[in-house]
């Protein structure tokens, strides 16, 4: 269940609400991620005597006030009148992170003027030198890092696309252009993926240059850590793109505890798809998380009652990811201990 689901659907249209909510049409009707979520349960601990709780952390490079950070979506400005703006404000006001995706309509810099912690997100596809242009932008912007998905980058399966919803032809037919492309809709994707890691150690040469962070989103088998981590990515984020390719990638939960045990100490993990809830993003933690990212939420929430809508789901995420860290009996989340996750099924993790 995704906030303010009837009102986004009322206020966008059948067509876009499904492109929204859709997944690739190749498995069963469950959100696999949300399913892949509920296969773990919380073990509270009580009498801890805790007065307070601090979820104040550092990603990016940045402080943040939770380990939550908002995703990538395209074509913001189908879902709302002001684009990603209100969403910039509200992250700002929360002091969350936010990552902007290249089909953006809203400009970087109008984001960038609202918020202090925004990341742009790029495909890894197409020509480097457009890509690294883009991290250019992105420093000239003042945008704190890069995320680079690495997933599916290339051949979208027509039969397959999300609600069958052809959001590069809705944004061509307003002549909008978005922040990775100079003519109106996306950059086109190539046939085939033509990046290996070179190209991603080159973009994360010129990120670096620029102080920025690199990111790179889409990473779920635990062979491949290594080679993102010797290109440069300072955090991982565990991703099947929110099932939007396939429904049948495995979702971040199950994922996580290879990715955790295969990455680097210093390197970061987020978790990414189906994370609804403050308990879920508990359970990414004990799974081996840094942090969380939220689109789909954000997105009802936008389309469904702007500003406000946002502001209420994002406040009331880290309202409830309060409470269950204070009922786990810990004052902060890096005190939470292993064995406070369980599996639904009661065998042991
Ligand atoms: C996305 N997502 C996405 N990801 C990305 O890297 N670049 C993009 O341009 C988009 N565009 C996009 C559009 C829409 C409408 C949705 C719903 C999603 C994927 C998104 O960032 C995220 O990985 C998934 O949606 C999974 O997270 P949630 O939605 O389950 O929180």
């Amino acid at each position: 269940m995704l906030p303010y689901q009837a009102e986004a659907e009322a206020a966008i249209g059948k067509d876009l609400y499904r492109y929204l909510v859709g997944r690739a049409v190749d498995g069963g009707a469950e959100d696999a991620n949300e399913a892949a979520f509920r296969r773990f349960c919380l073990v509270p601990r009580v009498l801890s005597d805790i007065r307070g709780v601090d979820l104040a952390t550092t990603l990016f490079g940045v402080e943040i006030a939770a380990p939550v950070v908002v995703g990538a979506f395209a074509g913001d400005r189908l879902f709302h009148a002001e684009g990603l703006a209100p969403v910039a404000r509200v992250c700002k006001r929360l002091r969350l992170p936010l990552v902007v995706s290249e089909e953006t309509v809203t400009p970087l810099a109008r984001i960038t003027a609202l918020h202090d912690r925004v990341l742009l997100q790029l495909r890894a596809a197409g020509p480097v030198e457009r890509a690294r242009s883009l991290v250019e932008h992105a420093a000239d912007a003042g945008a704190v890092g890069i995320v680079l998905t690495v997933l599916a980058p290339a051949h979208p399966i027509e039969g397959l696309r999300p609600g069958g919803f052809d959001v590069g032809q809705a944004l061509r037919d307003r002549g909008w252009t978005t922040i990775g492309s100079d003519r109106p809709g996306p950059m086109p994707l190539p046939a085939f993926p033509n990046w290996t890691a070179r190209d991603i150690s080159e973009v994360a040469d010129s990120a670096k240059a620029r102080g920025l962070h690199l990111v790179v989103k889409g990473v779920l088998h635990p062979g491949d850590v290594a080679a993102c981590e010797q290109a440069g990515a300072g955090t991982l984020m565990v991703s099947n793109i929110g099932l939007r390719q396939s429904s049948r990638w495995l979702p971040a939960p199950l994922a996580l505890p290879g990715m955790r045990a295969a990455a680097s100490k210093g390197t970061a993990v987020l978790a990414d798809g189906g994370i609804r809830h403050g308990s879920d993003v508990l359970i990414a933690r004990l799974l081996g998380a840094d942090a969380a990212v939220v689109s789909r939420p954000v997105l009802t929430a936008l389309a469904g009652a702007g500003e406000k809508g946002v502001e209420s789901y994002l406040s009331g995420l880290i309202d409830s990811l309060t409470a269950m860290t204070l009922w786990m009996g810990a004052g902060r989340i890096e005190d939470l201990r292993p064995d406070q996750l369980a599996r639904a099924d009661g065998t042991p993790l």
